[in-house]
């Protein structure tokens, strides 16, 4: 449990606002609603001639990833470069952690060259909080993916997705296929989705990767394919999350695609203009058919796209109200 939604909690100031971006748990309709339409500001930026935009000038923004990753770091590193702020990746795997230094203690003197915004990704859940809780006032932190915790902007980028290509929520039946059970995504997207009204979410997957407490999420269980994908309106997949696996929890990839994979003539038992989606990165054969990740209906690519303008959004929103909050503390107490 994360108490990082209230006002004036780790992740939200007085006001409401983002400090930090850890969690989708909690925050308002309101709140995703802001991000989801400020997110529409930056759609097109990169076919833009002049792309930078002045918000993040002066602003170092750092990105710390203990994990792997191809489309989060770096998306969001052109969203800050896109805003203008100076923006470092720190080579983590070369950094000095491998000489014995703790997170704590690297943070702290990361935070001596006056850095202004971490971006976290780690293997551990609660990272992203534990490093929220430990930077100093006017430095924001964003959750790029910690464990099977949380992977909010992800979350976010996809519910830019659904509104951009289906419209309102609450008329929806949306499916969410495959390894819940370590998934910080389908948790992330599962909170947003029912606080954004969804009709209806369904999980559907094998008993073995279905966490035990799914009644804390307000979903649909399935674990027969086909009976999960009738009519639905837009079907989410997830790979098979190995490295948090502890031990094996399905016989083959080959037995998995057979029964949980999505091919063309399963898809056909959801309605005719469901659309496909998936956080990446894919795995053809495995859980979704290389026929259907390249059809019209998948749109997994254009969850990258909108991934850049979603994440320009949330940098945007967080940074500057670190300002206005330190701005509005100083005034308070001069
Ligand atoms: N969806 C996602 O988090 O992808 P990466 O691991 O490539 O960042």
């Amino acid at each position: 449990m994360y108490l990082a939604a209230q006002p004036g909690s780790l992740q939200l100031t007085q006001q409401g606002q983002l400090k930090h971006f850890l969690t989708t748990e909690g925050l308002p309709k309101t709140l995703l609603t802001r991000i989801l339409d400020h997110t529409e500001s930056f759609l097109g930026v990169e076919n833009k001639k002049v792309k930078n935009a002045p918000l993040l000038r002066g602003k170092t923004v750092m990105t710390l990833f203990f994990e792997d990753s191809t489309r989060t770091r770096t998306t969001f590193e052109l969203a800050a470069q896109h805003l203008s702020a100076n923006v470092m990746n720190l080579n983590v795997k070369h950094s000095a952690t491998s000489k014995g230094e703790s997170l704590l203690d690297m943070l702290h003197n990361l935070e001596a060259m006056s850095v202004d915004m971490f971006i976290v990704r780690h293997p551990e859940s609660g990272a992203a909080h534990f490093v929220a809780q430990q930077v100093k006032a006017g430095v924001s932190v964003i959750n790029a993916g910690d464990g099977r915790h949380a992977h909010p902007t992800q979350a976010l980028l996809d519910m830019f997705t659904i509104r951009k290509t289906k419209g309102a929520f609450e008329p929806l039946t949306i499916a969410i296929v495959g390894d819940i059970q370590h998934s910080r995504v389908a948790r992330s997207q599962i909170h947003a989705l029912n606080t954004l009204g969804t009709g209806e979410v369904r999980v559907i997957g094998p008993k073995t990767l279905i966490p035990h407490a799914l009644s804390q999420f307000n979903v649909k269980l399935y674990h027969n394919l086909s009976r999960g994908l009738k009519d639905v309106d837009v079907i989410i997949l997830l790979r098979l999350q190995k490295e948090r696996m502890s031990s094996d929890l399905l016989p083959s990839k080959h037995e998995f695609y057979q029964t949980y994979g999505l091919t063309a003539e399963k898809l056909k038992l959801a309605k005719p203009d469901a659309i496909v989606m998936h956080p990446g990165p894919i795995n053809r054969g495995v859980e979704i058919a290389s026929d259907v990740a390249d059809s019209d209906q998948s749109v997994i690519l254009q969850q990258v796209r909108y991934g850049l303008a979603t994440r320009m959004a949330i940098l945007s929103m967080t940074i500057n109200t670190q300002d206005k909050q330190l701005f509005s503390e100083e005034a308070r107490t001069s």
